[in-house]
């Protein structure tokens, strides 16, 4: 069987995901359970892509009923070792207004009573995982670079609070959490991004803002009208995207068998003092290099790092 290179997890009006073909339906049962609703693997674009509604079919399951743990253990079973979570989410701050998209860097997690950890269970061994940078950095750059290569505009970074539901918040806790310097607020970005960490799946969110949070807008009520036109009109470019995101992924498999010249493409050609870690800029160059590697673009490479070493900036 092809493998799955990506799972893909749907929120708040992404029920399916368009352009999915041949599509096979799989009922999961996990050691943590039953995920949310059956599986769908099929292939998009060219490439083998798994699906699951994290609300249930029909949205039948609120964010603390979800059962995310199985969820997860469920794509991992089928051989997913990705995943992109797609989360509908209201915007706290200016950048992030209705209809934006936005890859996530950091997390605030105000949910309470659920079940959080793979540990949960006497007798599994404890697991205390790295969580600093929540989100996989790797998979964040490969959403950027593939929203580039595809002219869907996505937001780099910014800070998902994740809230317990299924109520929205109050102004005042919208405030709150704007001061503790939230930019977007969602009901499920908790446990599911830790749980995918302690699984070992690389695990990264694209965030789509479908309102303005509580007291962020023009005070109308908040719809879910409103809400499910907005998650539509902001996802037309997303099986392109995911599509996309598949193409890129084997190259960065190639990435890891070559070696660059003494400090690679990407270091010489991104700005001095830059911060080369997860970003899209860094991707491109990679993957040019890896395009037209070769002795005159090492070279090439090893005199600009000279350059560079004795301060000749104009190599
Ligand atoms: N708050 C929490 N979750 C949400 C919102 C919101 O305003 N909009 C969509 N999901």
């Amino acid at each position: 069987m092809q493998q799955i290179a990506l799972a893909v997890i749907g929120g708040t009006g992404v029920y399916n995901l368009a352009k999915l073909d041949d599509v096979q339906t799989h009922e999961v049962d996990t050691r943590f359970g039953r995920p949310s609703g059956p599986v769908r693997v099929g292939t998009l674009l060219g490439h083998r892509v798994a699906f699951l509604a994290r609300h249930g079919e029909g949205h039948s399951l609120p964010p603390h009923k979800i059962n995310y743990r199985a969820n997860l253990a469920a794509l991992q079973q089928l051989g997913a070792q990705r995943v992109l979570a797609l989360n509908t989410v209201g915007g706290i701050t200016e950048d992030f207004g209705p209809r934006v998209l936005a890859c996530p860097d950091q997390i605030i997690d105000y949910t309470w009573g659920r079940i959080s950890t793979i540990c949960e269970e006497e007798g599994t061994d404890v697991v205390h995982v790295d969580f600093g940078h929540p989100y996989t950095p790797m998979l964040r750059s490969k959403i950027l670079a593939a929203a580039k290569v595809t002219g869907v505009t996505v937001h780099d970074g910014g800070c998902y609070g994740a809230t317990q539901g299924p109520r929205l918040e109050t102004i005042a806790e919208i405030a709150r959490m704007r001061h503790d310097g939230c930019d977007l607020v969602g009901m499920t970005g908790m446990p599911e991004a830790a749980l995918a960490r302690e699984l070992g799946l690389d695990y990264a969110c694209l965030a789509i803002i479908a309102n303005w949070a509580a007291g962020c807008g023009d005070g109308e009520e908040i719809t879910m009208a409103e809400v499910l036109a907005n998650v539509q009109a902001a996802s037309n470019g997303l099986p392109e995207l995911v599509g996309e995101l598949e193409g890129i992924i084997p190259f960065y498999r190639a990435r890891l068998l070559v070696k660059p010249g003494l400090t690679g493409w990407a270091q010489v050609n991104y700005g001095k003092g830059a911060s080369i870690e997860g970003s899209a800029e860094k991707l491109e160059y990679d993957l040019y290099y890896i395009k037209h590697r070769g002795l005159v673009l090492d070279l090439w490479i090893i005199l600009r790092t000279l350059g560079r070493v004795v301060g000749f900036q104009g190599v």
